[in-house]
């Protein structure tokens, strides 16, 4: 399983990259606005950072306006990933600039239908939401199991890339379904090195090590 980290700021995706663990990045505009910098140039700082897929979303509503801007945006990085929404005009744009080598990550699906569409439209990755899901009492891990059984019955090459992901719960559940990838918040992705008992049991290690005099080197 892939790990993206979900963060537009350039610290803190630095700081995952040097754990060696993280495979790529996902922005949107919220994650933009928070980080509080230009657009197009954190999207190339973060390229320069990560080598594996960053998607950078586009503004436009129309399928031109998304074609013309996702264009624009892969000219910043070859690892760019264009994330267009899943409208209609969202997948006219991503068969145009899918048929032209152009990488895409189909961003707001909360159905297994949209997500089929997004496979015959060619795209990279599809990303459901599992949290915003939740959040209206709705099992977002349902829906990441369903496009898991169609990608599967029809060989599409889609990569599910679970998203809005709250937990480190979610990111086991998407792992035992078989996610290709989780896109998660820095915090998040750090929570799922930490255990009680590995602090505990670490604790003991070091005092009893203490105690013996000895070192390693
Ligand atoms: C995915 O690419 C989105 O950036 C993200 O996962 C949305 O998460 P949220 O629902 O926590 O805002």
């Amino acid at each position: 399983m892939k790990f993206f980290a979900d963060t537009a700021n350039v610290d803190e995706i630095r700081e995952l990259a040097e754990t060696g663990l993280i495979d790529g990045v996902t922005t949107n505009p919220s994650l933009i606005k928070k980080s509080g910098a230009d657009f197009k140039q954190t999207i190339a700082a973060i390229c320069e950072i990560m080598p594996g897929p960053v998607s950078a979303e586009v503004a436009a509503t129309d399928a031109a306006g998304m074609e013309r801007e996702g264009r624009r945006l892969a000219e910043i990085a070859e690892n760019v990933v264009v994330k267009l929404p899943l409208t209609i005009d969202g997948l006219k744009a991503c068969r145009r600039l899918t048929d032209d080598g152009v990488m895409t990550n189909v961003t707001l699906c909360f159905s297994a239908n949209q997500a089929l569409l997004a496979a015959k439209a060619g795209a990279t990755f599809v990303s459901p939401f599992i949290g915003r899901l939740d959040d209206i009492h709705i099992d977002g891990l349902i829906l990441i199991q369903e496009i898991r059984t169609i990608y599967n019955n029809y060989a599409f090459r889609t990569e599910i890339l679970a998203a809005s992901i709250r937990s480190a719960n979610h990111v086991r559940e998407c792992a035992l379904i078989g996610a290709d990838v989780a896109t998660a918040p820095p915090d998040v992705l750090k929570a799922l090195a930490s255990h009680p008992l590995t602090d505990k049991g670490l604790e003991t290690f070091l005092k009893d090590w203490a105690s013996t005099g000895q070192s390693v080197i």
